[in-house]
């Protein structure tokens, strides 16, 4: 087992804890449970997968469960007040502790619960999909979506601790495998060029599911997630470099209906505009960007934007974004391979020209 730390302020700095076999073993992580009263958030897929083996483990607790329906489009205000009906039916006081076992939209429902129930209470992150192992339980972005804008609603919220058992990929299915790829080769892209390179290379063995290739896939993003937070906790400026091709990508989650697209396949396409647009302001070229679509597509991840989306649409979707001051769009760009830039404030003139011309510019 590795552990790798997220260095905070105050106290808040926090182990991830990635290996095999750590679910079955909570002796290494029950120290972060701070009382008997124990939630389990978790969802109908994962439930029957893992949800009594955790009980099992966890027997010395009062533990309790909460099952939401599966899927992007319950990442909501209305689902998340399942888990308030159970932590105020059951009595859970401030002392309690909620563990999130699940995907990213179970992380980061779990999460908001923890920071609003009874203003905050202790909670841990169990990333059940590669997406979450690499990214979404690490960082304390907690949340739920809007029928207007992606996480729209949601707290800065840090978990105790992440516990990242890479033998729960087993039963991810290939095109979640994929989709937790785009966030990977995300890190490569923004700050770790090398690692694109290894990236490159690996890329069958990762979708082989080759054991020694995702773990080091899972280390070396958190470690590069990590380091990030730990510079910007709150997303005053690095951290937003963690959001590439982020806003196209919530446009089309939201504009195609929460659920149709993965997270990481609207993630992939939203790079390639991010990466079409660099290359129109100067600093990518033709190669680059043909480079970054083939990782992409080496990834098994779609490169070329939904077709029943128009430039308008995605203007209008793209103005409801947290990086936007002012109203006015602001995207995360390459201003190299490995190299993100801070928030650019976008001309739209040259916006429409990608969202109207790529992906047949490069063809
Ligand atoms: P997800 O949570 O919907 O999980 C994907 C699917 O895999 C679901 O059907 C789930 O039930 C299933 N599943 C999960 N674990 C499984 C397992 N071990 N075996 C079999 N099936 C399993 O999607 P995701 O890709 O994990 O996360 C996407 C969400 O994460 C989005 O809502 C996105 O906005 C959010 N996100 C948050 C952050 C952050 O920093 N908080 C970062 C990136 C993404
Ligand atoms: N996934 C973006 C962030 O954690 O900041």
């Amino acid at each position: 087992m590795k552990v790798l730390h997220v260095e905070l302020d105050q106290h808040r700095s926090y182990p991830i804890y990635i290996g095999s076999g750590i679910l079955a073993n909570p002796a290494v992580w029950t120290q972060h449970i701070r009382s008997q009263q124990v939630l389990i958030v978790t969802n109908s897929t994962i439930a029957p997968l893992y949800l009594s083996g955790l009980q099992n483990a966890l027997s010395a607790y009062q533990l309790e469960s909460v099952i939401l329906p599966d899927g992007e489009q319950y990442k909501n205000l209305a689902h998340l007040e399942q888990i308030f009906d159970q932590l105020l039916a059951k009595k859970f006081s401030r002392n309690a502790t909620l563990i999130a076992l699940g995907g990213g939209v179970i992380g980061d429902m779990g999460g908001f619960a923890a920071a609003c129930y009874q203003r905050g209470i202790a909670f841990i992150q169990i990333p059940t999909t590669l997406l979450a192992q690499v990214d979404s339980s690490v960082g304390g972005k907690t949340g739920v979506n809007h029928p207007l804008g992606k996480n729209m609603i949601g707290a800065f919220y840090q978990p105790q601790c992440v516990i990242a058992d890479a033998d729960v990929l087993d039963t991810l299915d290939d095109r979640q495998l994929s989709a937790g790829l785009a966030e990977v080769i995300k890190y490569g892209l923004i700050r770790d060029p090398e690692y694109l390179v290894w990236l490159e290379q690996n890329m069958p063995a990762l979708l082989a599911r080759d054991k020694a290739a995702l773990a080091y896939a899972i280390e070396r993003s958190c470690i590069n997630k990590a380091e990030v937070v730990g510079e910007d906790e709150f997303e005053s400026g690095v951290r937003a470099t963690l959001n590439l091709g982020h806003t196209f990508g919530h446009a089309i989650e939201t504009g195609r209906g929460y659920g149709h697209y993965l997270h990481g396949e609207a993630v992939a396409i939203g790079t390639c505009f991010a990466a079409d647009l660099s290359r129109r302001l100067g600093w990518l070229a033709d190669a680059d960007v043909q480079r970054i679509m083939a990782i992409f597509k080496a990834a098994n991840l779609p490169v070329v934007p939904p077709a029943e989306m128009t430039t308008d649409q995605y203007v209008e979707l793209m103005a409801v974004d947290k990086k936007n001051i002012d109203g006015k769009i602001r995207l995360i760009l390459l201003e190299a391979i490995g190299k993100a830039s801070l928030p650019v404030n976008v001309d739209l003139s040259q916006l429409q020209a990608t969202l109207n011309h790529y992906p047949t510019t490069l063809a």
